[in-house]
Order: C-alpha cells, then structure tokens, then sequence
C-alpha cells in the first residue's frame, strides 16, 4: 500500500513542527509548501537528515509551486502571517483573507479529493473561506482551534489537580480564544466532572474560573511571552492528532471548527462543536443540551465568528 501524502501550506513556525512530527509519527510522505523559496527545502532537508536517527522513511520535500501538492490526501494550511503582540487574531484579517483564496485554489486544482486543516487565524473566518475557494466539501474542511484550547485547558486543570494530564479531558465549544465556551460539567479526571471534584475539595469555583481565563487568553499568553510571532508546538501537535484520526479512520471525538447546517440551530457558518472524525471527514457533529449559561455564552461567541464573517464578506474579493 503506497504512504499518504500530507502537504503541509506554510512552511513557518506551525509548518516545521507539523513536519517533523508527522515524519515521528510515520503518517507518510510530507511536502512542506511556501511562498519564500529555500524554506521548505531547507526545513524538510533538516527533517530528512533526522530520520536515519529518529528511525522514519518518510521522504519529505520541500517546494514552492503547488503542483507539489498534488494528490495529497491531507492539506494542513498555516499560510499567513501570525500576530505580534498587541495584535489580536481579528487583526490578521484582510492579509490572510487573500492567502485563503491563492491556497483554496491550488487545493482546487492539484488535491480536491484531500481532507483539508485550516490553523490559520482568524480560524473560524479562514477555515470558511478556505473551503469557498477551494470548492471542496463541506465535510472536508475544518479548522484546527478546539483541540488547542481543550489540551491548554486540560494542562493548566491537571496542574491545578495534581494529577496525570491523560486522565483530564476537557469539553469547548465556539470561537477560537477569547469567545471559547469551556463546558466544565463535560470536563473530567478520569470521568468526575470538574463541578463534582470541587464538591470534593479539589479545587475552588474562583481558580476554576482563573483557569478558563487563562485557558481563553492562552494564545496571548505566548504572543507576550515569545515577542515575534505566536505558538506553534502546541497547534502543532492538535492538527496532526485531527490528521492522524483522518488517515487511520479512528473516529476520535474531537471539537473542530466545522460547518453547522442545522445543529445548534446554527446555519451556513463554520463554528467550534464536537466532531467525529473518521476516513469520511467530519463524520457527525456531537450536538449536546446546553443549559441557559452555556447557551448564552456560546451565542456570545457564535455573534463574535458571524461578526467576522460579515468583515470578510466586504473585503475586496
Ligand atoms: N502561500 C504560502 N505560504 C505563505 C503565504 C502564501 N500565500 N503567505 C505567507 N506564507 C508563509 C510564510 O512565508 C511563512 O513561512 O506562511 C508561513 C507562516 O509561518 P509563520 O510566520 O512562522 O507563522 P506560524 O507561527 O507558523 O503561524 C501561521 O497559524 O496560528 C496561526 O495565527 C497563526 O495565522 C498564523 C498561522
């Protein structure tokens, strides 16, 4: 059986690490993609020259032209810029709105059979535009966004309790960031709801609330930390573990920026829900009873995605 092909749009940061760990995960053949030539064939030369040590034959190569891309069954698109400090994602708006439409094309005509990962920001509006112009089904383009805030979310509550990070499990829903619904009764160690383990006095309401503000100003926190650019390793790592769910059909349970046709009572926009993620794609939205709070919090944040959305509509196409 020939290995996938996973091209990697975006050679930065974000696309170096999805490199290297796709070649540490064995999950095939990468084509790193940029715009600046000699960066993707000097990261993927880089990697190459790691894998007699690491033990992976994944071949990796790096180019400038999309024809590279052809045939891949996984497209992870970084392409943009990312924000400085100050910045917020929304800033990034009108530049990346542009790159969306050259890297929706050349997915359009080289791989339009791929399943496609959007990281770039902002997510929610990018990863809509990445699927208009790229033509391809709905149900094969998503974003990358709930992973990240639920595994920041799940480090920062297994810090609070003490205990293993594989045994947390945290539920989002909505926007990337500052809008995301963190659902707490949803959010476990080893299956006790983060209400019942404060009842056990694991924790206190007032830090569980800390954390979820620190868990919504995550992406930030890094921006003022690293001064140059934003985080990588961490979006990184949450797009492979959507791509490797795609590739060996596992079904995870994964929140993603999907399209709503329906759920929710949400229509015609891509918003952050839980998905099942097999060989078809988003094979189901999880679509779950929200209490009054959640309901409202969650509207919050789908008004801030439609916001957004309306900006990109007027930019000039
Ligand atoms: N086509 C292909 N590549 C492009 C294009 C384009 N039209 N425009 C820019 N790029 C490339 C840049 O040359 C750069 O190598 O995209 C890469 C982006 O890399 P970084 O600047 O290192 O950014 P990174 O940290 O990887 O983040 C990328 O993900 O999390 C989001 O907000 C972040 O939107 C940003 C994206």
């Amino acid at each position: 059986m020939a290995r996938n092909k996973i091209a990697l749009v975006g050679a930065g940061n974000i696309g170096g690490t999805l490199a290297l760990l796709a070649g540490l995960k064995d999950l095939g053949d990468v084509v790193l993609f940029d715009i600046v030539d000699g960066v993707p064939q000097g990261k993927a030369l880089d990697i190459a020259e790691a894998s007699p040590v690491e033990g992976f034959d994944s071949v990796l190569t790096g180019a400038s032209s999309y024809e590279a891309i052809a045939g891949a069954d996984v497209v992870i698109v970084t392409a943009g810029i990312p924000r400085k400090p100050g910045m917020s994602r929304d800033d990034l708006i009108g530049t990346n709105a542009k790159v969306m439409k050259a890297v929706g094309e050349g997915i359009k005509a080289n791989c339009p059979d791929a399943f496609v990962i959007c990281i770039t920001n902002p997510l929610d509006v990018m990863v809509g535009l990445l699927q208009k112009y790229s033509g391809l089904p709905k149900n094969k383009v998503v974003g990358m966004a709930g992973v990240l805030d639920s595994a920041r979310f799940r480090y920062f509550l297994a810090e609070e309790f003490g205990v293993s990070v594989e045994d947390v499990t945290a539920f989002v829903l909505g926007g990337h960031g500052d809008t995301m619904v963190p659902l707490i009764r949803y959010s476990t160690v080893a299956g006790i709801p983060v209400p019942d383990l404060i009842k056990m006095g694991w924790s206190s309401q007032e830090k569980i609330d800390q954390i979820i503000q620190r868990t919504r100003d995550g992406g930030a926190e890094i921006v003022g930390l690293l001064k140059t650019g934003s985080a990588f390793y961490a979006p990184a790592s949450s797009a492979i573990q959507m791509a490797e769910s795609y590739l060996k059909d596992k079904k995870r349970v994964l929140p993603c920026a999907a399209y709503v046709d329906g759920q929710y009572g949400l229509n015609g926009l891509y918003v952050g829900v839980p998905t099942v993620l097999g060989a078809d794609g988003v094979e189901k939205i999880v679509e779950i009873e929200l209490n009054a709070d959640e309901k409202a919090m969650f509207e919050h944040s789908v008004n801030a995605v439609k916001t957004l959305n309306e900006v990109a509509a007027g930019l000039p196409d």
